[in-house]
């Protein structure tokens, strides 16, 4: 049986607009147009782990309201297991996104029912060999007891730490692979060691924010393509020069695809360079869990760029 992929995390709500330009503080700028899509980071990360080819289940907290209804629709269209998807009384969670003409993003996130996820005893079922994938959305306490059910059960726990917040020692001591890219690797180590200066250099900076000697630390950095800490070993892959329309989700297209490439037992080195090239195919398309590439699309294009 294939090993699976689990997801604790963020379900929401995307209401994006176009606009020329990211607005100033204080400042309004004119959208030339509105779409309402799936997004949040943990249904992205589970949309593009599906994508790339891996059973996933999701745990994660919708509202019960028409929002939650569409995206419960979204995940199941992609064969996510969401037999222990949770429903609050409250709203479902919402993100209020401005991309400009350059596909930069500017977000802003009300929770509503992210903040009401709780362990599943359904996570029972994840084995050696399996993989947990988390982010920053979701209460970290919960999060923190889904790593802790992980460790206990042998599963590899890969935790995105966006968007960056003090995660506690008790959570990042239990985490096997750290992604983040370079913003939040300079705010984790802030809120880590206030009043000290977080290195420049990426790799003392992934040096600086592990905590364990096997932990492997994955900072990505944009335009300047990828850096990981596994060992004494640096891996720096480059980033693929593609045309980019919408970077919303492109970090949590890498991450689901790192998780999926891991479940089927890839090298590190062979699972950043799949997740960097579904990321750059990402970049290429607007929306977040609508512009996750297939597995073909990643291997073709993987393909054409060796050639
Ligand atoms: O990472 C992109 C995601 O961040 C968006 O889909 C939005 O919902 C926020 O969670």
């Amino acid at each position: 049986m294939a090993a699976r992929v689990f997801v604790a995390g963020s379900a929401n709500m995307d209401i994006v607009a176009s606009v020329p330009r990211l607005p100033k503080p204080g400042e309004t700028v004119l959208a030339s147009a509105l779409a309402t899509l799936p997004g949040g980071k943990g249904a992205n990360q589970a949309v593009a782990a599906a994508k790339a080819g891996s059973p996933v289940t999701f745990f994660g907290c919708l509202g019960l309201d028409a929002l939650g209804d569409v995206l419960a629709a979204f995940l199941q269209s992609v064969e996510i297991d969401l037999a222990h998807l949770e429903r609050a009384a409250c709203g479902t969670g919402t993100a209020l996104i401005a991309v400009d003409d350059y596909g930069q993003n500017q977000i802003a996130i009300f929770p509503g029912a992210n903040s009401s996820l709780r362990f599943s005893e359904g996570f029972r079922q994840a084995a050696r060999g399996d993989v947990l994938l988390c982010q920053n959305e979701c209460p970290l306490d919960v999060v923190r007891e889904y790593a802790q059910a992980a460790r206990r059960q042998q599963v590899t726990v890969i935790h995105n730490a966006a968007p960056a917040v003090a995660l506690p020692q008790s959570l990042l001591e239990i985490v096997d692979v750290l992604v983040v890219n370079d913003d939040e690797a300079v705010q984790c180590l802030a809120l880590m060691h206030p009043g000290t200066e977080a290195p420049r250099e990426v790799a003392a900076m992934a040096r600086a924010l592990r905590v364990r000697a096997d932990q492997i630390i994955i900072v990505t950095l944009g335009a300047d393509g990828v850096v990981a800490l596994a060992g004494e070993r640096i891996i720096h892959i480059a980033v693929h020069r593609v045309q980019v329309v919408d970077t919303t989700g492109a970090g949590d297209c890498f991450c689901g695809y790192l998780a999926s490439c891991l479940a089927a037992g890839d090298s590190i080195d062979r699972a950043i360079t799949v997740a960097n090239a579904a990321a750059a195919l990402a970049v290429g398309r607007p929306g977040a869990g609508v512009g996750m590439p297939t597995r073909s699309e990643v291997d073709a294009f993987l393909a054409s760029v060796t050639a």
